[in-house]
C-alpha cells in the first residue's frame, strides 16, 4: 500500500538514518538518502513557503516529530540536493513512532510537492485580480472622458468670448493642456481594459519599426545603440498600425529609461515557428532589467519605479492590453542587469486581406 502511494512516504530513524521509502520518496531523496541529522541538514535548505525565512532544522517536521509533537501539513519551500536552483513548495506533515514505553523511536514523514498547483493558484488570482481592475478602469474611464468632454467645451466657448483678453487665453490654454493629459490617461486606461476603439488592418510591421528607428535615432541620448533585426520575408500582421507604432514606442521608452548609463535597444522581427499564424516582434534593452517576483506586477496599471511626473505606469498595462484585445500575447522576459525583452506576437494577416488592402 505505502509503495502504491503517489506522495513521499519516509521513516526516519532517532539519529536521522533513513529506515524506509517508498517508490516516490526512493525518486524524489537522492541515492543514498540521508543517514543523519547532518546530512539531511547539508543536503536540503528550507524556507518558510513565502521563501523570506530560513528554517533551522530544529524547526523542519522531521526533527519536530522525533522531538515528540505531531506536525500536520507545513508548507515549505524547499531547495532539494539534485537542483538547488530551484525551489519546490512541500506540504509536509511528520507523525512520531512512539515504542511500548513511551520512547520516540522514529518518524514518518509524509510530502506533498504543492509547486504546480499553487503556481496555477496565484496566476489565477492574478488574472482574476487583473479581470476586475480592467472593468473597473474601463467603466472610471468611460464616466471621466465625459467630464473631459464638458470641460474641453467649456474652455473653447471661453476662449470664443475671452474678446482678446491674453491673461484668459493663456488660463483657456492651461485648462486644454490638462484636459489633453487626462485624454491620454483615459486612452491608455481604455488600451488597458481592451476598451480601445481598434482600427485592425493589414500592417507592415518592418516599416512601422523602420518609422520609429528613424525618429528615435535623434532622440536618445548618443549612448544608446539603435539595432534593427529584421525578417526580410515578414508577412503583414493584422492589427492597428497608429497603436502598435505607439506601443512599440512605449516599450522603446521604457527600455531608454533602463540604460542610464547607456546599452542597446533592438528591435527584431520574426515569423513565428510553422504552425503558428503570428509576426513576432520583440523589444530588447541591456538595462537594469526586472526582478523575477516583479514582472507580473509592472504589467499592471499604475506600477511604476519612476519618480512622480516622470511615469504614470500605465505603458505596459497598455500594451498588453492592447496586444491581447488584438488576439495577440505580450511575454516578458528577464534578468536583473542583464537587460529585458519584450516580446509580442501579433496574428498573421490573411493572404487575400493582404492582397486587398
Ligand atoms: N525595459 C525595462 N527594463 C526595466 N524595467 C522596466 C522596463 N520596462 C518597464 N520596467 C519597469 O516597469 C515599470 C512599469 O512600466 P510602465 O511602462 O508600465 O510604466 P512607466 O514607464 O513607469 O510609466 P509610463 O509608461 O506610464 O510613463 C517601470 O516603472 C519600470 O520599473
Ligand atoms: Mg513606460
Amino acid at each position: 500500500v505505502l509503495e502504491a502511494i503517489a506522495d513521499p512516504v519516509t521513516v526516519i530513524g532517532p539519529r536521522g538514518q533513513t529506515l524506509f521509502q517508498n517508490a516516490a520518496s526512493r525518486a524524489a531523496l537522492p541515492d543514498p538518502p540521508p543517514q543523519s541529522f547532518s546530512a539531511w541538514d547539508q543536503g536540503f535548505v528550507l524556507h518558510s513557503a513565502d521563501g523570506v525565512r530560513r528554517l533551522k532544522i530544529e524547526e523542519w517536521p522531521l526533527a519536530r516529530a522525533l522531538a515528540g509533537e505531531t506536525v500536520g501539513d507545513l508548507e515549505a519551500s524547499v531547495l532539494m540536493p539534485n537542483d538547488p536552483t530551484q525551489p519546490i513548495l512541500l506540504l509536509a506533515s511528520a507523525t512520531p513512532i512512539v515504542s511500548e514505553s513511551g520512547a520516540v523511536v522514529g518518524a514518518v514523514l509524509i510530502s506533498r510537492d504543492v509547486t504546480a498547483q499553487r503556481r496555477l493558484e496565484r496566476d489565477l488570482a492574478h488574472a482574476q485580480r487583473m479581470e476586475a481592475i480592467g472593468l473597473l478602469a474601463g467603466g472610471v474611464a468611460h464616466d471621466f472622458n465625459n467630464v473631459l468632454s464638458v470641460i474641453v467645451t467649456l474652455a473653447s466657448v471661453l476662449a470664443n468670448r475671452s474678446g482678446g483678453d491674453a491673461r484668459l487665453m493663456q488660463i483657456v490654454e492651461k485648462i486644454q493642456a490638462a484636459a489633453g493629459q487626462g485624454g491620454d490617461i483615459v486612452k491608455r486606461l481604455l488600451s488597458f481594459a481592451r476598451q480601445q476603439p481598434l482600427d485592425a488592418r493589414t500592417a507592415d510591421v518592418n516599416a512601422l519599426v523602420g518609422e520609429l528607428v528613424a525618429l528615435l535615432r535623434p532622440t536618445l541620448e548618443p549612448n544608446i545603440e539603435i539595432v534593427a533585426a529584421l525578417e526580410p520575408d515578414l508577412p503583414p500582421a493584422l492589427a492597428d498600425s497608429s497603436q502598435l507604432s505607439h506601443a512599440l514606442l512605449n516599450l522603446a521608452i521604457n527600455a531608454r529609461d533602463a540604460m542610464p548609463e547607456g546599452g542597446a535597444l533592438t528591435f527584431r522581427t520574426q515569423c513565428a515557428p510553422a504552425g503558428e499564424a503570428a509576426v513576432v516582434i520583440e523589444v530588447a534593452d541591456t538595462g537594469v532589467g526586472i526582478p523575477f517576483d516583479l514582472q507580473r506586477k509592472v504589467l499592471e496599471p499604475f506600477y511604476t519605479t519612476k519618480p512622480a511626473g516622470k511615469g504614470t505606469g500605465l505603458g505596459l498595462a497598455s500594451v498588453h492590453g492592447f496586444v491581447s484585445q488584438s488576439g495577440g500575447r505580450l511575454d516578458l522576459r528577464s534578468a536583473p542587469d542583464r537587460g529585458t525583452t519584450i516580446v509580442l506576437r501579433l496574428p498573421r494577416a490573411a493572404p487575400e486581406l493582404a492582397a486587398a488592402d
